[in-house]
Parts: structure tokens; C-alpha cells; sequence
């Protein structure tokens, strides 16, 4: 036996009993197909680390949407299914489990999606990215709870090393070189000397990935506990230049993270918050190629760019002589992360100030007439009517109005200057 290490008891002691039943009673039908199940992926990893992870991703040697039809309805769950790569998902409760069948990969050339066939567990670990994530535990009765680690991933665990399979993995697939970061810096491990090497030559290879998964592996970064130590280590390596070459993840960065955090103690951090700190140095030139580079949705790319646009602003923000309806004018439709963010970045009190000032109370006046309310009284739609509103606004912001009453007066104001003038042309 090569191998004779077994997990049961680790399984029993950090996965829930719901899903050790599960896994229990899946591979028993498995074996009565005469399939063989497997545990494998990040949950081994975790399961040796001793650290909670409940994504369970299984393969079997067979079929895995059939299996998932199966399991599904003794769990009554929801299957969802992708025929052309033969993987399924079930979902009951709170549970999530990934179905795939075992299958072999080729990489036609750098960077592009690969070729699939069904294979071996063998084949399938061999296909992964690092050792620490290409182990597998048997499900099958009889086998069940047998680590399968034919690439030495338990004792890079042991010895805090992330390490590739082979001299081709970041060639193959360019994803894995910001991956091999994520894992380095959230484990506390190091990237294997060899590795290491491998990513360094290797870096290039990012120019074969497409924008959108150059953005989701930016995007698991961004969710990480400390994505600063990712984006940092990457800038050591160069690897953060090939995102945009004016990127930097120095001290100020780290500092910038470490304080939003601090904002939100009960909530996670906002990736679009981390994102605005992340680009806050970039020019309005080199935001716009970014933002095209790796296609943000709309809501991530408004904040980007409102960010920038507060930051421009700094100056007239930091007057000590503004009035609130000039804060108002300045910051008025811009998204409030981006604010948060201008926020962390500014060192002037007195913007700091103003900043806040708009976020707590600013952004909530509201004048007590409405368009309607003017029309009613006679004023024409059109353009005096948004006059009108405008001077409302301003008045309510700067305190010279306080009540219904204040904003009719100046209505009434307004309405005989408006005539004065009219007589006087
Ligand atoms: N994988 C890979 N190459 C990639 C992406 C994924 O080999 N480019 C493999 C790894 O074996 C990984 C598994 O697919 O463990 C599942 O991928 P993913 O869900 O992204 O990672 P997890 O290991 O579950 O890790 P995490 O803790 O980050 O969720």
C-alpha cells in the first residue's frame, strides 16, 4: 500500500454530520454502480490544514450528471447541470456540493480553455494546479477516508510550499500564477523555489489570458482576508504590472486596506472599495484602459471613475470656506464607496470634514416643495422649474431654508424678481 494515510476522523471532527452523511451514502451508491467517488480539490487541502471549508467538490470515475440525478432526489435537491463538461451541481438547505466527472485535460495553446476528456482520478489530480490542491480522498466503502496523493501535495503542506505538478502549468494556464499567489499569502506558505523560477519566466504568459478571467481571479483576491499581501507579493514579482503597469501595492496601499477594514467592522470590506484604493494613483487615461482591459460591470467601473473624479475635486473639497450646496455640487450623484474611499486617501482635515459632512447629512436634504407642488401653483414645466428647485436646494443646504414656509417665501421672491425683470426687459 502506498499510501495508507486515511481522514475519516478528520472528516467526522470539521465537516458538518449532514455532510459526512452525505458523502457516506454518496459513495455507497457510487460503488453500487460500480463507480468510484472522490473528495478532492481545496476541501482536502483544508481538511489537512485543519481549517473550515464546506465547498465540497466530488469526482467520480463515471457519470456525473447521472449520479447527481440520483443523489439529487434522495436530498430532494436542486440540480443544476452543464452536459458539455459533464459536471452538475446539487443544492439542498444550506449545502452546496460540486459534481464533475473525472476527466484528462490538454491545452491546445497558452491560455485557452482545455480540451476535456474523461479519465482516471489519476488523470484528473494530474490536470490541477498545485500539489496542495491535487489530493483526493477515496468515498468508496471499504476505501473510504484513503488520501490519494500521488503528487506529494501533504507534504507541501507540511512544509508550507506552494508547488506546481509540472514546467508547463503557467504556460497552460496563466490564471494559476495570480492563484499561486492567493494560496502563498492566505496559507502564510512560499512559492517552491522551482515554482518560483517557473513564475517568473513564466509571467508573460498572462498577455494569453482574456480580460474577464484576469478580472475574477482579481476579484477572488479582492474577497481574500488580506488581499493587500496578494497584491503586494504580486508586486514584488511583477506580476501586478501586468494588470496595469502604473499599479502599485506599497506601504500606502497596505495602510489604506488595513483602515478600511477598520471601517466596517461587522461587514466585509466591499471589493469596490479595495478596487477604488487599489487605482487610486492611476490617471484618468490609465483607469479608462483598465477598466476596458478587464470589462468591470457598470457598478465597479462608476466607482472607479467617480473616485477618480472626487480626487480631482481635492482642492476645491478642501476650501475651508465652502458652502454646503457647493460640497453638495461637488459630490452630488457620486457613488458613496467612492467618497469612502476619498475618505481614507485624503490627509486634509478640512476635506475630511466636508467629505463626511456629505455623507451623514448633505445627501439627504431635501427641499419640502416638489415639481409638482410648483406646477400646482402655477409655474410653467420647463426650465424655471428646475431653477426654481435648484435655488430650493441650495437654500435648504446652506440653512437659509428650514421649513415649508421658508421655501414659499422664496418661491414668492423669485416670482416677483422673475416679473421685475420681465417689466424691466
Ligand atoms: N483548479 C486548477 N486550476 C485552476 C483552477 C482550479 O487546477 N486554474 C483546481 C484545483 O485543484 C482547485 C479546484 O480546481 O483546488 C477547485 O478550484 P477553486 O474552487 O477555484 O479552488 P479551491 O481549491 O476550492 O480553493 P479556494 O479555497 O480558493 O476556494
Amino acid at each position: 500500500m502506498p499510501n495508507a494515510v486515511n481522514l475519516t476522523s478528520e472528516i467526522e471532527k470539521q465537516l458538518p454530520a449532514e455532510l459526512v452523511e452525505f458523502m457516506q451514502m454518496s459513495g455507497l451508491l457510487a460503488s453500487s454502480r460500480e463507480e468510484s467517488l472522490y473528495l478532492v480539490g481545496g476541501v482536502v487541502r483544508d481538511l489537512l490544514l485543519g481549517q473550515a471549508n464546506v465547498d465540497l467538490d466530488l469526482v467520480v470515475e463515471g457519470n456525473a450528471i447521472d449520479l447527481a440525478y440520483r443523489l439529487g432526489t434522495t436530498k430532494q435537491a436542486k440540480i443544476t447541470t452543464h452536459p458539455r463538461f459533464n459536471t452538475a451541481k446539487l443544492q439542498w438547505n444550506n449545502w452546496s456540493v460540486d459534481l464533475a466527472t473525472a476527466r484528462s485535460e490538454t491545452y491546445a495553446k497558452p491560455g485557452a480553455l482545455p480540451s476535456v476528456k474523461a479519465g482516471t482520478i489519476e488523470n484528473d489530480l494530474f490536470r490541477r494546479d498545485f500539489t496542495i490542491n491535487a489530493m483526493a480522498v477515496c468515498l468508496t466503502p471499504g476505501h473510504y477516508g484513503e488520501l490519494i496523493d500521488l503528487h506529494g501535495g501533504k507534504n507541501d503542506i507540511g512544509h508550507k510550499l506552494v508547488r506546481v505538478l509540472h514546467g508547463k502549468s503557467f504556460i497552460d494556464d496563466a490564471t494559476r500564477i495570480w492563484r499561486s499567489l492567493r494560496y502563498e499569502q492566505r496559507l502564510d506558505f512560499q512559492l517552491e523555489q522551482n515554482t518560483l523560477g517557473l513564475l517568473k519566466r513564466d509571467i508573460s504568459m498572462l498577455d494569453t489570458i482574456s480580460g474577464d478571467r484576469i478580472r475574477h481571479e482579481l476579484e477572488l483576491i479582492l474577497n481574500e482576508r488580506y488581499p493587500e499581501k496578494v497584491l503586494r507579493r504580486a508586486g514584488e514579482l511583477g506580476v501586478l504590472a501586468k494588470l496595469h503597469p502604473a499599479l502599485k501595492a506599497e506601504s500606502w496601499l497596505t495602510e489604506k486596506f488595513k483602515e478600511a477594514r477598520q471601517l466596517g467592522s461587522t461587514t466585509t470590506t466591499p471589493a469596490g472599495l479595495y478596487l477604488a484604493l487599489l487605482t487610486y494613483n492611476l490617471s484618468n487615461d490609465d483607469i479608462e484602459h483598465l477598466i476596458s482591459y478587464l470589462r468591470f460591470p457598470k457598478a465597479l467601473a462608476k466607482i472607479i471613475r467617480d473616485t477618480e473624479g472626487i480626487r480631482s475635486n481635492l482642492q476645491s473639497l478642501a476650501d475651508p470656506e465652502l458652502a454646503p450646496s457647493q460640497i453638495y455640487r461637488l459630490l452630488y450623484g457620486s457613488s458613496s464607496i467612492a467618497i469612502q474611499a476619498n475618505l481614507l486617501a485624503s490627509d486634509s482635515v478640512v476635506t475630511h470634514r466636508h467629505l463626511q459632512l456629505f455623507i451623514d447629512k448633505l445627501r439627504y436634504v431635501k427641499p419640502a416643495l416638489t415639481g409638482n407642488t410648483l406646477k400646482n401653483i402655477g409655474i410653467a414645466a420647463g426650465p424655471q422649474i428646475k431653477e426654481i428647485l435648484q435655488l430650493l436646494y441650495e437654500a435648504r443646504l446652506d440653512g437659509r431654508a428650514n421649513n415649508k414656509q421658508d421655501e414659499e417665501e422664496i418661491v414668492k421672491e423669485w416670482l416677483q424678481t422673475g416679473k421685475q425683470n420681465k417689466i424691466r426687459s
